[in-house]
């Protein structure tokens, strides 16, 4: 009775982990709130994203959490209407770590004072790098002490980004470290537990930011770090076997890791229930169908319906350019294809499908409306209406760093884990204008010249992801004595951490002269090469 209210007090109605230790993060609008979760997952605790307008009394003791994150966020605690946090939460007894908006909301709360940029005496803003002096012992500070991080009297590299600060602190409180544009640049209250932060630990740029969560969730928190993908595969198969019961499921399969760990997982729970379909559009990598069917077949012998539809999808795309348009033809048949498979198997209940975190936690949005759809993605999700199927996410409480580490706990081989994202519809974004056989060939060569100078160099762990753009520019060159007249190749490679946004990765310019030469003599059709230098925002990772 307890699990069931609980379960419906969370506002994602995540399958939650609450027999694990959990921390509750609520989110406040920040760019970066989806780093604090996947710091404080890496510290081997399990923890939820929660609106911070969702989150009432009610369902927060219900969620009885370990320990509270306040995100940062871009709204002022000076500003008539700024969000703030549910008093109960100050009550509860339960830790609190408040992050830049998130420290400024608890003391603007606890009877501290905030003032804004204006009220400053040295004037000076902090956006981006600053130096935090620690200035007190705090339990805040690591009991591993041989690495001296965060200790009194080190100095910690930071990232800030903030306008207004904290000016006096409530009663009970003592600044634990500075910087020079923030005296209070961290807090704390160590009777209660109360923790608060100036800048933001969870990015990189704060170099020992991930150890200061760690000691929030273990020190403080009291956490031993029970979330293990080898708890959670076990856990998994146990809520799939309860959910699906005795009946059939389809997964639809892409040749990325997300798809291939779900169905592995489910396969595992299971067995012949499960039935695979990997759809072979004709857009796909080199090499791609292989892998996946000698991955799937014959290393998994898991049932695997392998459609060729090649011909359906190029004549169906004959022609058109528009990108919205390529990307809806794309999505509707592949729900026709599926329909029929699954139909030749005497029909299926369910749909397994590979949604992870980042789709499902909910953004807050200050500006209020919906907004606006930059692009189609494609997926299967408009097949569970239209065939009646009930769906199964198993990947619903995962980022993708966990999706990988759970496909290494089921054994599955490096190069698949490890690969790069592939969207949906395939090259047919990575080609603006229209798709046609002989342009598709010269891409999937140029791919694959492209990203075996990645591998050979050693870089593509290092990147997010990498591929070729075939533009639709014919340019004029000159190979040996004669005239060439023929395509260009837009190279694109990205650091990320979710695909929401993205910076392109700063190639020496010795490998990019590289790949030029080989992609010129090898592959026939290209004769000029050109780098992608544009981050997102303002650009996408994919060119439509
Ligand atoms: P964009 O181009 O929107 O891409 O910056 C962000 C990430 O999403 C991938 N992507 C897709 N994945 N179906 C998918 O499964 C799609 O329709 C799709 N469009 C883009 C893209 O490769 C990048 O990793």
């Amino acid at each position: 009775m307890e699990q069931a209210k609980q379960t419906l007090s969370s506002p994602h109605n995540l399958q939650e982990n609450l027999s694990h230790e959990h921390i509750l993060i609520l989110d406040f609008g920040s760019q970066v709130t989806q780093l604090i979760a996947r710091r404080i997952r890496e510290s081997g605790v399990y923890c939820e994203v929660w609106p911070f307008n969702q989150a009432d009394e009610e369902k927060i003791n219900a969620y009885n959490p370990k320990g509270i994150v306040l995100s940062g966020g871009p709204c002022s605690v000076l500003d008539k209407d700024s969000p703030r946090v549910p008093d109960c939460i100050f009550e509860m007894g339960v830790p609190v770590l408040g992050i830049c908006y998130g420290q400024q909301v608890m003391v603007h709360q606890l009877g501290g004072v905030v003032e804004g940029e204006e009220n400053k005496t040295d004037g000076s803003r902090e956006f981006g790098r600053a130096f935090v002096d620690i200035t007190e012992d705090s339990r805040l500070f690591s009991s591993d002490q041989d690495n001296k991080k965060w200790a009194k009297g080190s100095k910690e590299q930071v990232w800030m980004s903030h306008g207004d600060h904290v000016a006096t602190l409530p009663e009970g409180f003592k600044a634990i470290g500075k910087s020079d544009g923030a005296p209070f640049a961290m807090i704390a209250h160590e009777d209660k537990n109360f923790y608060g932060v100036q800048f933001h630990p969870e990015v990189v740029h704060t170099t020992h930011g991930a150890a200061l969560y760690k000691n929030f969730t273990h020190i403080i928190c009291g956490c031993s770090g029970d979330w293990t993908m080898a708890s959670f595969r076990e856990e998994a198969i146990e809520k799939i076997r309860k959910q699906v019961g005795k009946s059939k499921v389809v997964c639809g399969l892409s040749g990325g890791v997300d798809s291939s760990v779900t169905a592995i997982l489910l396969h595992e729970a299971i067995g012949d229930q499960l039935t695979c379909i990997y759809v072979d559009t004709g857009m796909m990598r080199a090499g791609e169908s292989e892998q996946v069917v000698e991955l799937f077949r014959n290393h998994y012998n898991i049932p695997l319906i392998h459609e060729n539809c090649e011909d359906l999808f190029l004549g169906k795309l004959d022609g058109v350019s528009d990108p919205e348009t390529k990307r809806k033809i794309i999505g509707s048949t592949f729900i026709d294809v599926f329909d029929d498979c699954a139909t030749r198997i005497g029909g299926a209940d369910f749909l397994a499908q590979g949604t992870l975190y980042p789709d499902v936690i909910e953004s807050v949005s200050f500006t209020g409306g919906p907004s606006v759809t930059i692009k189609s993605h494609h997926n299967v999700g408009g097949l569970p209406e239209r065939m009646n199927m009930k769906l199964v996410e198993p990947m619903r409480e995962l980022f993708k760093d966990e999706v990988r580490a759970l496909g290494r706990e089921l054994g599955m081989p490096e190069e698949f884990i490890a690969r790069h994202p592939f969207p949906g519809p395939g090259l047919a974004i990575r080609m603006p204008g229209e798709i046609t056989r002989e342009k598709l060939e010269i891409l999937r060569a140029a791919d694959t010249v492209y990203i075996d100078e990645i591998k050979k160099a050693g870089l593509y762990d290092e990147i997010w992801q990498a591929f070729a753009v075939l533009l639709p520019v014919k340019s004029v060159g000159v190979m040996g004595d004669g005239r060439t007249y023929e395509y260009v190749c837009a190279l694109r490679a990205v650091t990320s951490t979710d695909g929401m946004t993205a910076d392109y990765y700063p190639f020496e310019h010795e490998f990019l002269g590289r790949v030029m030469t080989r992609m010129i003599n090898e592959v026939k059709g290209i004769n000029r090469v050109v780098y992608d230098i544009t981050s997102k925002p303002p650009g996408t990772i994919e060119w439509e």
